[in-house]
């Protein structure tokens, strides 16, 4: 037999209802907040998550689904090919000669591209922002849902193919991307949205990690406390210790975290703009009742943050128990060669959403109204043009056959869970009055035609 690959999983009804129920949930609050929704591509460039993301995270450096992507045919790369003529004109000579296909082709064709399937959506986000130039349109608020990849290791509520829902506020500055006011808003958001899937007993982690400044500084005293203790921790610590001391801090190994423990925290590093602005988020926060929690050892897994980080945790979940992440990210635009554009975003992990829900895929799921029973030859179309005239008024109806014993279409009308059986025998049609049974009061009742949808709706 084969299985869906480890780390993957298939999304079964009933339980698809609740991931239902969940998105059109997310849809209509984000709505309320006037954000759009966007779609970028489920593979971009490597390189755009090894800048974006950063290339000592573990995401990057350890979780990637990456390939070489083969050089393809002259055919199918007939723009670049191009481009490269044209860039290369000087030194080819006029484009319409034999040789430069030949040059071509030693040049670039067998240069792969690297690829990557999306280990998140920001990186994606904000190349779509600075490619399309969406900062004419001022403050963009967009979200999106949809799987991303990472190559961890498979446990409950971490999986290699998983679900996200996010969102990015990201504009000019003019735009007031900067504002402590847009961060509230977004963490106010998510409070709300919780709130409206009755998901309670979360925990907003709130810290801030400061702008590029700061982190220096932070980078330093961490650099300088690691040094004569780095030698006692992991193979990955001690290469990051020099590299990039921030991502210490990320380490799960237990033997670690003692060192750790001790280390420095960046609450000591903000400066006096930093803090201003974080005081004036947690003052917002305050005043619209989100409650919150300081965690100024929450640093966030990914390069790009910038001041305000948090995370939403619930204690349900176990070991995997952020539900979802996010913060600010000022200077993420620029690193990926685009014009200066802050932003504020968050990922929910889906899946997770998904675990921590009281409700029960069977409270959401609609059921038939209606099962439709065709009982003996000739029936089925009957049966159906009936069906066609019910659906139509936007009721939800399921189909037996003409081959079914009358027995076996209550049986599956049952398991179906619908409200009513309809049947659909020639008597019927001659009459063109259909009977009609409850199935859960066993009341049946003769109904024309005409008030089928009227009688079926109450
Ligand atoms: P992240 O913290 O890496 O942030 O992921 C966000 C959420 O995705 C996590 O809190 C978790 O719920 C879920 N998640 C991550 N990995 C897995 C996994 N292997 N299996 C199941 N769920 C998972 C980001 O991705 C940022 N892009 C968030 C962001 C948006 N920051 C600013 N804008």
């Amino acid at each position: 037999m084969i299985k869906a690959v480890r780390g993957t999983r298939d999304l079964l009804p009933p339980e698809t209802a609740l991931w239902n129920f969940v998105e059109s949930t997310v849809r209509d609050v984000f709505r309320a907040y006037n954000f759009q929704e966007i779609r970028t591509p489920i593979f971009e460039s490597t390189e755009l998550f090894a800048r974006g993301v950063g290339e000592d995270t573990d995401i990057v450096s350890k979780e990637m689904f990456t390939w070489e992507d083969r050089g393809g045919s002259l055919s199918n790369r007939f723009g670049e090919f191009l481009d490269w003529a044209e860039k290369n004109r000087g030194s080819i000579g006029p484009i319409n000669t034999h040789n430069i296909v030949d040059e071509y082709f030693r040049a670039e064709s067998w240069k792969g591209q690297s690829l990557t399937l999306r280990p998140e959506n920001t990186a994606g986000v904000v190349r779509a922002y600075i490619q399309h130039d969406l900062e004419k349109r001022g403050l963009n608020k967009l979200y999106y849902i949809g799987p991303q990849f990472r190559r961890e290791r498979p446990q409950k509520g971490r999986y290699r193919q998983f679900y996200q829902i996010g969102a990015e506020v990201i504009g000019p500055p003019t735009a007031g991307s900067e504002s402590p006011a847009r961060d509230a808003e977004v963490l106010e958001m998510l409070a709300t949205l919780l709130d409206r899937l009755g998901i309670t007993g979360w925990t907003l982690q709130l810290n801030s990690v400061g702008c590029p400044n700061d982190r220096a500084a932070f980078n330093d005293a961490l650099r300088k406390a690691l040094e004569p203790v780095k030698d006692k921790m992991c193979a990955d610590c001690q290469r990051r210790a020099v590299t990039n001391p921030l991502r210490v801090l990320d380490c799960k190994v237990p033997e670690d975290q003692p060192i750790i423990e001790t280390l420095p925290r960046i609450s000591q590093f903000l400066d006096e703009g930093c803090r201003n602005h974080f005081a004036a988020v947690q003052e917002i926060l305050t005043k619209v009742g989100v409650p919150f929690t300081l965690n100024d050892r929450l640093v966030r897994g990914l390069d790009y943050y910038t001041r305000t980080a948090f995370e939403f945790t619930h204690g349900a979940l176990g070991a995997q128990n952020a539900i979802l992440g996010g913060g600010r990210y000022d200077g993420l635009s620029e690193a990926l060669g685009g014009p200066p554009a802050p932003g504020i975003g968050f990922a929910i992990g889906e899946d997770r959403l998904v675990m921590s829900l009281q409700e029960s895929a069977e409270s959401v799921l609609k059921k038939p109204d209606v099962y439709i029973a065709p009982l003996g030859a000739g029936m089925n179309a009957e049966a159906a043009r009936l069906a066609r005239e019910l659906r139509r008024h936007d009721l939800i109806v399921d189909l037996g056959d003409e081959n079914f014993r009358l027995k076996k279409s209550f049986e599956a009308a049952t398991k179906a869970g619908a409200k009513y059986i309809l049947i659909v025998g020639e008597n019927e049609v001659k009459a063109d009055v259909f009977s009609l049974k409850n199935l859960a009061t066993g009341e049946q009742v003769s109904v024309p035609r005409a008030e089928l949808p009227q009688r079926i709706q109450t």
